[in-house]
């Protein structure tokens, strides 16, 4: 049976990418795509690079929700809450790329504010398949992860489930535009943003630092294939963002001092162990850079033992747009659905 999918938010760049996946899904429909600025027209009003190709006009949400078996949502946080409850409501299952039901109350109301339906938190299942597999499986919700949380936790979640992530593990990104979505700001002026790299939510400000630290604390409690709502280690991490001039990717660097000495051989024979069988995440000795994960939605990994200041050095890359959003989200409706764990992915990205 094809599975009847409506995107939400299908004007930004979350909603861009669902639509290029699951239009060439083997076992789903797009059925529907929702925007308020561009209701009644066609989706080559928003996307040019897709004209021609998705024969779908844009509706409002209730229409979009009515029409499918599962929505995906590529909305902004706060209303996105809504939009969840109102397709629950009507029975449908639900992917959502905000972080609406990534955190529980209490972490979310410290990040985020009070959370606008916490009644339906138990029903949703943290979205990255490389630590909740089995849980995703017939999941309500699929709360899909941060592009940031997602380059961060992976880099060190091999770590933290061998509990070698010492006392404050730190994580420094570099970050594409596309990050903050398509509405822009001054920041993201051309004249302000090219030949510029800009921190910004740096010293434990940026919102997916507790996004990051309950999914490293959950690892460290419960090991791979852990539940979302399971037990957690307190973990606390030195989280800073730069933006730099690029349209999409991340690269996190990820330094950790656990209390054993290490060496780098050792340390890439358990990466590999940890991300056997995952489909979506490559660990190699080679450095991982942006431009091999653009237009990819695998994430890069390395590690290597720094002998000199006894800490580990471990590198992630990942497309944002990608491993971080919509191709993510889809891993996640896969295994929440039972199909292949990569239809509709790209593995390879798009060079140079
Ligand atoms: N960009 C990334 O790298 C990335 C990565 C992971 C997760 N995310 C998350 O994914 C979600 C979408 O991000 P994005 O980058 O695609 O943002 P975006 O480009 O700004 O798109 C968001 C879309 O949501 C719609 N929208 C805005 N306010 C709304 C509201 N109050 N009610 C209903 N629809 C509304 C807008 O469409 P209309 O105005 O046409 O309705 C807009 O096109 C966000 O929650 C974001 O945090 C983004």
């Amino acid at each position: 049976m094809t599975l009847r999918v409506a995107i939400l938010g299908a004007s930004g760049y979350g909603g861009a990418g669902l639509i290029e996946r699951l239009s060439r899904h083997p076992d789903a429909k797009l059925e529907a795509v929702a925007s308020r600025a561009h209701l009644g027209r066609p989706v080559d009003d928003a996307w040019p690079h897709l004209a021609g190709l998705v024969p779908l006009s844009f509706v409002d949400a209730e229409a979009a929700i009515a029409s499918a078996d599962v929505v995906m949502c590529a909305t902004p946080h706060g209303a996105t809450a809504p939009l969840v409850r109102a397709a629950r409501a009507a029975g449908k299952r639900v992917v959502d790329l905000s972080a609406d039901f990534r955190l529980d109350a209490e972490t979310y109301a410290e990040w985020y504010g009070p959370h606008p339906h916490p009644e339906l938190l138990d029903e949703a299942v943290y979205g990255l398949p490389e630590l909740h597999r089995s849980e995703l499986r017939g999941a309500a919700i699929v709360a899909s992860p941060g592009c940031n949380a997602t380059a961060a936790t992976l880099a060190l979640a091999p770590l933290a489930a061998e509990g070698l992530l010492g006392q404050v593990p730190s994580v420094t990104i570099v970050t594409g535009a596309s990050g903050a979505g398509r509405a822009t700001g001054l920041g993201l002026h051309f004249a302000e943003l090219s030949e510029n790299a800009r921190p910004y939510k740096v010293a434990g400000t940026h919102r997916h630092t507790g996004e990051i630290e309950l999914a490293l604390g959950r690892l460290a409690a419960q090991g791979k294939d852990s539940r979302s709502h399971g037990p957690r280690q307190e973990v606390r991490l030195a989280f800073n963002p730069v933006l730099v001039p690029m349209s999409r990717g991340i690269l996190a660097t990820a330094v950790a001092r656990p209390e054993r000495e290490l060496d780098d051989a050792s340390l890439l024979e358990r990466y590999h162990a940890f991300f056997d069988g995952d489909p979506c995440v490559r660990v190699s000795s080679e450095l991982p850079q942006t431009k091999a994960v653009a237009g990819s939605d695998r994430a890069l990994i390395a590690v290597r033992w720094d002998r000199r200041t006894g800490s580990v050095l471990a590198m992630c890359a990942i497309d944002n747009l990608g491993k971080g959003a919509a191709g993510q989200a889809v891993q996640g409706l896969n295994v929440a659905f039972g199909f292949d764990e990569t239809a509709g992915l790209r593995l390879g990205g798009v060079w140079p």
